[in-house]
C-alpha cells in the first residue's frame, strides 16, 4: 500500500458546491479533501502515451497544443526553481487532453482537474472512482440504444438531453445517471456540444453517412474509461474538484502547502475570448453559456470574468502558470490583461501569502483548430502566457515570440 502525505485540513461536505450536488457531483469525489500519494508507480497502462486518451470530444480540446504545452513544462524542468513538477493542476479542465498526455508521458508526477460544469464534472468524478459501473452503462447505452441508430437513438438523445437529476436518488446513483448524461450527449452530439442548439450527429432525420452512432467506439472508450480509474487508483489523478477557477486556485495552497511555491503548477485554458458562449455552459462571454455556471443574472454585461482572472493571475497567484487563448489582440495590449511582463501583488500578499513577482512570457503558437460549427481545421493561433522561468520558456519556428511583446 502506498504511503499518504495528509493535507493540512479536511474540508467538510458542507462545502459542497452550491447545486453542483443536485447533478451528483461533490466539490469533491469524496467529501474529504484526498491525499497525496507518496509512493507513485510507473503508469503501467496501454493508453498512457496513445494519442487520444480522453473519453471526452470536447469543444475546444488542446490536443494540438498538448505537445508543445508539454515542451514549455519540460523545459521548465531544466532550471533550479522547477526541478519537479509534483502537480498540475487544470481549473478549467473541460476534456482535460493536456492533463492526460502529461501524466501519461511523465511530464508532471500527478494532476488535479476541476471545472465549473457539474456535468462535466460528474463525469470525470464517477470516471475515476466508479469505473466499472460507468463501462457498463456505457455499453448498456450503445447496445440498447446507440448502435442500430434511427429514431429510436435520436429519442434516446432527447431523453438525455432533458433528463433532470431525481432529488430522491442517492448521490451515487446521482453522479453516475449524470455521467452517463455527459457521456451519452458528448459522444452523439454534433461537435461534442453538450448544450444549446447544437443536434444530435447525422440530424434527426439520421439520413447523413455519419448517423448518430459513429463516434461511439465501445472498445476505445472502455479503455479509456478504464485508464481514468487506473490513474485515479494509483494516486497519479488526486482528485476532480467542482468549483470555479478561483476557488480551486485558492484551495490548491490550502490543502497542498507542502507544494508551494515551485513543486504545483495550474495549467488553464479559459473559456475562449470569442464565441465561448456557443461552446460551454459555462462561459466567461457576456452573452453566458448555457446557464451551467449558475451566474444567472449575477452575470457581469462585459469582459469582467476575463479581467478577475488576469487580475488574479497577476497579482494573487501563489504557483507558476501556463495560460492558454486565443489571439485576441485586446489580452497583450490591455494594461488589465496580459500586457505586463511581471506580475505585481500587492505588499500584504507578498508577505502574508508569499506571493511572487514573476516575470510573464508570452508565446505564439499556430495549431490546427476544429471551431465548432466548422467542418474541417483551419490554422489558428493559440497564445501562450506563463509565469514559468523566462530563461526556460522556448523560442522557436513553433513558440514565437509576439511582435509587439519582448519577452
Ligand atoms: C476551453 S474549455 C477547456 C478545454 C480543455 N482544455 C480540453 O482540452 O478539453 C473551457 C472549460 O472551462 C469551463 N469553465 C467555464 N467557466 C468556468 C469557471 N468560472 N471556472 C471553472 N471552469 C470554467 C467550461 O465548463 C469548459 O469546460
Amino acid at each position: 500500500m502506498p504511503s499518504l502525505i495528509l493535507p493540512p485540513a479536511n474540508r467538510t461536505a458542507c462545502e459542497l458546491a452550491s447545486g453542483a450536488h443536485l447533478f451528483g457531483s461533490g466539490e469533491a469525489i469524496n467529501a474529504d479533501t484526498r491525499p497525496l500519494v507518496a509512493e507513485l508507480e510507473p503508469v503501467a497502462h496501454s493508453l498512457a502515451h496513445g494519442r487520444y486518451q480522453s473519453p471526452l470530444r470536447y469543444p475546444g480540446a488542446k490536443s494540438a497544443l498538448a505537445p508543445i504545452i508539454g515542451r514549455v513544462i519540460t523545459a521548465a524542468k531544466q532550471s533550479r526553481e522547477v526541478p519537479e513538477i509534483n502537480l498540475l493542476v487544470e481549473p478549467f479542465a473541460g476534456g482535460a487532453s493536456a492533463s492526460l498526455r502529461m501524466i501519461g508521458d511523465g511530464t508532471v508526477e500527478r494532476v488535479l482537474l476541476a471545472d465549473a460544469d457539474p456535468l462535466v464534472t460528474a463525469f470525470w468524478q464517477t470516471a475515476a472512482d466508479d469505473t466499472e459501473r460507468l463501462v457498463d452503462r456505457m455499453h448498456d447505452e450503445w447496445k440498447r440504444y446507440v448502435r442500430d441508430g434511427g429514431q429510436k437513438a435520436v429519442e434516446r438523445w432527447d431523453y438525455w438531453r432533458t433528463w433532470a437529476p431525481k432529488p430522491r436518488m442517492t448521490p451515487r446513483n446521482r453522479r453516475l445517471a449524470t455521467a452517463t448524461q455527459c457521456l451519452f450527449l458528448n459522444r452523439t452530439t454534433f461537435s461534442g456540444i453538450l448544450h444549446g442548439k447544437a443536434g444530435p450527429i447525422g440530424g434527426r432525420a439520421q439520413t447523413s453517412a455519419y448517423p448518430i452512432g459513429c463516434r461511439w467506439n465501445p472498445d476505445a472508450l472502455e479503455d479509456r474509461l478504464r485508464y481514468i480509474g487506473h490513474l485515479y487508483n494509483t494516486g497519479r489523478l488526486v482528485d476532480v474538484w467542482c468549483k470555479d477557477w478561483r476557488q480551486t486556485l485558492d484551495d490548491v495552497p490550502e490543502y497542498y502547502p507542502q507544494l508551494l511555491p515551485s513543486r504545483v503548477v495550474a495549467y488553464l485554458d479559459p473559456p475562449y475570448v470569442e464565441k465561448a458562449s456557443h461552446l460551454y455552459r459555462a462561459s466567461f462571454d457576456p452573452l453566458g453559456g448555457y446557464g451551467g455556471d449558475g451566474l444567472g443574472a449575477a452575470r457581469p454585461s462585459d469582459y469582467t470574468l476575463h479581467l478577475s482572472l488576469a487580475n488574479y493571475l497577476r497579482s494573487k497567484a501563489q504557483f507558476r502558470w501556463l495560460l492558454s487563448y486565443d489571439n485576441h489582440p485586446t489580452l497583450t495590449e490591455s494594461g488589465w490583461l496580459y500586457a505586463p511582463d511581471q506580475m505585481t501583488p500587492s505588499q500584504s500578499d507578498r508577505k502574508v501569502l508569499g506571493v511572487r513577482c514573476w516575470r510573464i512570457s508570452k508565446r505564439l503558437v499556430s495549431t490546427r483548430y476544429s471551431a465548432a460549427g466548422r467542418v474541417g481545421k483551419r490554422p489558428a493561433e493559440e497564445l501562450l502566457i506563463t509565469t514559468l522561468p523566462p530563461a526556460t520558456v522556448p523560442i522557436d519556428e513553433d513558440l514565437r515570440v509576439l511582435e509587439s511583446v519582448r519577452t
